[in-house]
């Protein structure tokens, strides 16, 4: 399970960060709402379209690759991620589950008809107008307050109850349901690992903390699982 720590040294900010330039003035957790985009949708179109633009300059890191190896590597994997780039995508990371949607897909907010941006509506100071019933086209994340995908809430549910082990990189374990992933599978027996440079939530319940990047950790944890698998 993964969170925006594992597409920090991608250069993506992590939700927490101090939010930079102009939008340093702004609480992210107010402009990720509907009480936000209802107040002034310009503003929250502009910021995701400033999130986007850096979503689009990233590459993915040698984390995003060594979760890719290890779903090779492993006989089943399932990688449940709580971020809204596409950077496990972009590494070869197949049937990534998104918890809190795609910051690449958009949708109506209130016919929720999916809608394909054009380059003219990308670099627009305000939402577009949807194709069906010309309501506002928001992004397809889920914002504080929103209900996530239940089907994928509920396939990464029961992951977590059934897995031998649960890898969590780069999450600060504080947003529910989310956080709850690593309890379930440990109350289910699985070993809990948590990659983080810093102690936190998950480290205190974790069975092993590997403290430290996770583009640094997780190709020597491939490295050692593929060590492991051809007896080398
Ligand atoms: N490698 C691994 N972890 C890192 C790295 C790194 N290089 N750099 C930072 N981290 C860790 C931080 O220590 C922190 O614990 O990544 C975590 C990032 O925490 P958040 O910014 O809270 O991001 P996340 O846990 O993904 O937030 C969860 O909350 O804000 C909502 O929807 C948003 O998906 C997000 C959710």
């Amino acid at each position: 399970m993964t969170g925006a720590g594992v597409s920090a040294e991608s250069g993506v900010p992590t939700f927490r960060d101090a939010q930079t330039g102009l939008w340093s003035r702004f609480n992210a957790e107010e402009l990720a709402s509907p009480q936000g985009f209802e107040r002034d949708p310009g503003l929250v179109w502009r910021w995701y379209m400033w999130r986007l633009g850096q979503l689009e300059e990233a590459a993915p890191n040698p984390g995003h690759g060594a979760l890719a190896e290890l779903a090779r590597l492993c006989e089943s994997f399932l990688l449940v991620t709580q971020n809204v780039d596409s950077l496990h995508e972009q590494a070869g990371s197949a049937d990534v589950l998104h918890l809190h949607g795609s910051l690449f897909e958009f949708r109506c907010a209130a016919c929720a008809a999916p809608h394909h941006l054009t380059e003219g509506e990308r670099g627009a100071d305000s939402p577009p107008a949807c194709g069906l019933c010309g309501d506002l086209v928001r992004p397809d994340v889920v914002w504080f307050g929103e209900s996530l995908p239940w089907d994928a809430v509920g396939d990464a549910a029961a992951a977590a109850h059934r897995c031998e082990a649960v890898l969590v990189v780069g999450t600060s374990g504080l947003v529910y349901p989310a956080s709850q992933l690593p309890l379930i599978a440990r109350q289910a027996g699985a070993t809990v690992i948590d990659v983080n440079p810093e102690p936190g939530p998950i480290s205190a319940v974790a069975d092993i903390f590997l403290q430290g990047k996770s583009g640094e950790i997780l190709p020597d944890l491939a490295r050692a699982v593929a060590d492991l698998r051809t007896g080398g």
